[in-house]
């Protein structure tokens, strides 16, 4: 089936693999950016576009017609605070507005650290105990659209692919070749999550039935530190004795127990939920 997918965000990190991939798939997809115009190589159709802007969020979304939505835009990544939050919620208002306008399927992209991580393996019922700005902004963008019935929520955990690499991943590189040592974090528990489920599962809850928040990420659940090493070890980062694995700072905002229980989509979806291991080894025998 051919769908019209309208993604914000589509110069995102995780825009970047699912632009191409809903195209691969046959579909018609139109994707916003809102700083980073994106090369005609990518393909389908683009519009630049500010989330907060009500009028233009409505014009393009009702010009295009989708069938769907999926929201990714705005995430930690801002020039400051104020703008971080107003494009998060404010963004996603127009956003489920413009979906409800139309009468699309929405697909609202959150995350994990709309909880502190004091408790770990929280479920889609868990209460919301946001540990930072971006968290707060997050769970009350979540609050925002699913006053649109026909919205899905997925949280997914660290994003990662083995083809572009991620901030953290740059953020090490970087680092090692400025001589920074850098810490990686051996009580900071998540389920990375590959660019490749998310992107299949963000597909088949295009005309899934299901609407409520669903926990999509990997079903491996690993360290930060195991985490970085493995992604330093697959893009040939070298060490050079600047890597120490250590707990957390005390005073630290991150979160530390931020296991998410992902039953609910292992049991409703096709997609796999595949861990670090099983993406890295079939990632090695194809290439
Ligand atoms: N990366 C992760 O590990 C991770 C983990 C959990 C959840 N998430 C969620 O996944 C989604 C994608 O994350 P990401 O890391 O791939 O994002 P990202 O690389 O940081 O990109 C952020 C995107 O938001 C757009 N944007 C920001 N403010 C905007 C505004 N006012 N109007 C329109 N567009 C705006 C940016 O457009 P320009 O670049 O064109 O300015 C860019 O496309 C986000 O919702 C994030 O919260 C990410």
């Amino acid at each position: 089936m051919t769908l019209r997918v309208f993604i914000t965000g589509g110069s995102s990190y995780l825009g970047q693999h699912m632009v191409p991939f809903m195209l691969q798939q046959g579909n018609r997809v139109c994707h916003t950016w809102h700083s980073t115009r994106p090369s005609d190589a990518v393909g389908g159709e683009h519009v630049q576009l500010d989330i907060r802007d009500t009028d233009k969020v409505l014009e393009a979304v009702e010009s295009f017609r989708p069938d769907v939505i999926i929201h990714l835009a705005a995430s930690n990544r801002s020039i400051n605070e104020a703008s971080m939050v107003s494009s998060i919620e404010e963004g996603a208002k127009n956003i489920a507005m413009a979906a409800e306008r139309v009468g699309c399927r929405l697909i609202h992209m959150s995350t994990d650290v709309i909880f502190d991580g004091t408790e770990g393996l929280y479920t889609e019922e868990s209460d919301a105990s946001p540990p930072h700005a971006y968290g707060r902004a997050k769970a009350n963008a979540e609050k925002i659209v699913s006053a649109y019935d026909n919205t899905v929520i997925i949280r997914p955990s660290l994003i990662y692919s083995l083809e572009i690499k991620d901030r953290s991943t740059e953020w090490m590189e970087s680092s090692i070749k400025e001589g920074k040592s850098i810490a990686l974090f051996t009580d900071q528990i998540r389920n990375p999550v590959w660019t490749g489920t998310l992107c299949q599962a963000c597909l088949e809850l295009a005309t899934h039935p299901y609407t409520g928040v669903l926990h999509v990420v990997g079903g491996q659940t690993m360290t930060r530190a195991d985490f970085g090493l493995k992604l330093m070890e697959w893009w040939g980062i070298e060490q050079a004795g600047l890597v120490v694995t250590a707990a957390t700072p005390p005073d630290a905002p991150w979160p530390q127990e931020l296991r998410l229980d992902f039953s609910l989509a292992s049991e409703i979806l096709k997609t796999e939920l595949l861990g670090v291991d099983q993406v890295f080894s079939n990632h090695s025998r194809i290439g």
